[in-house]
């Protein structure tokens, strides 16, 4: 339990699940084995999306618990499509949400300075933008690149 939740980790890349755990989450879910998310069905209050890729959004909804939410924030590409009965037997709801105003982030900024949460980063010289974006396309950013003038 991590401040009163039960937080599972999704991911493309089993690579990531130390990282995962080490980052807080209890449990950790390969998105790309089906049978890993069938077993998670039925399970989550609130689901968070941060994928920037079309995915079968069904299984999703099927891994809410009734009246869960798919909350998105990442952008995909094409509509999501979503069967009603799902939602309606269910009480499930999809939503989204921009980023927060300059205020919200500035209390976010308080809070993650006031319980020492630091984002993970690898830093590059500029002069190797080329190679930082080898590292990025490669999927081995960990988690955020940033380029030193
Ligand atoms: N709502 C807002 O206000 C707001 C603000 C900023 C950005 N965004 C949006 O948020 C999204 C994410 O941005 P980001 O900078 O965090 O991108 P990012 O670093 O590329 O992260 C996206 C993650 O999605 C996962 N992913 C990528 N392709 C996938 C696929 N085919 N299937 C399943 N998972 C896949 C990958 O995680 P794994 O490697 O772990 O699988 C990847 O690390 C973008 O669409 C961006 O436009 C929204």
């Amino acid at each position: 339990m991590r401040g009163g939740c039960d937080v599972t980790a999704f991911s493309t890349n089993p690579d990531k699940e130390a990282e995962a755990h080490e980052l807080g989450a209890n449990h950790f879910v390969n998105s790309r084995d089906p049978k890993a998310l069938e077993q998670v069905a039925n399970s989550f209050d609130l689901i968070l999306s941060t994928v920037n890729a079309d995915l079968d959004w069904g299984i999703y909804v099927n891994a809410l618990r009734p009246k869960g939410r798919l909350h998105f924030v990442g952008v995909v590409p094409n509509a999501i499509p979503a069967q009603a009965f799902p939602l309606i037997a269910g009480q499930k709801s999809l939503s989204g949400s921009p980023l927060g105003s300059p205020t919200t982030t500035a209390k976010m900024l308080d809070f993650a300075a006031r319980h020492g949460i630091a984002p993970v980063t690898e830093m590059f010289e500029f002069s190797q933008v080329n190679e930082a974006l080898e590292h990025l396309e490669a999927g081995k950013a960990r988690y955020r690149i940033v380029l030193k003038p």
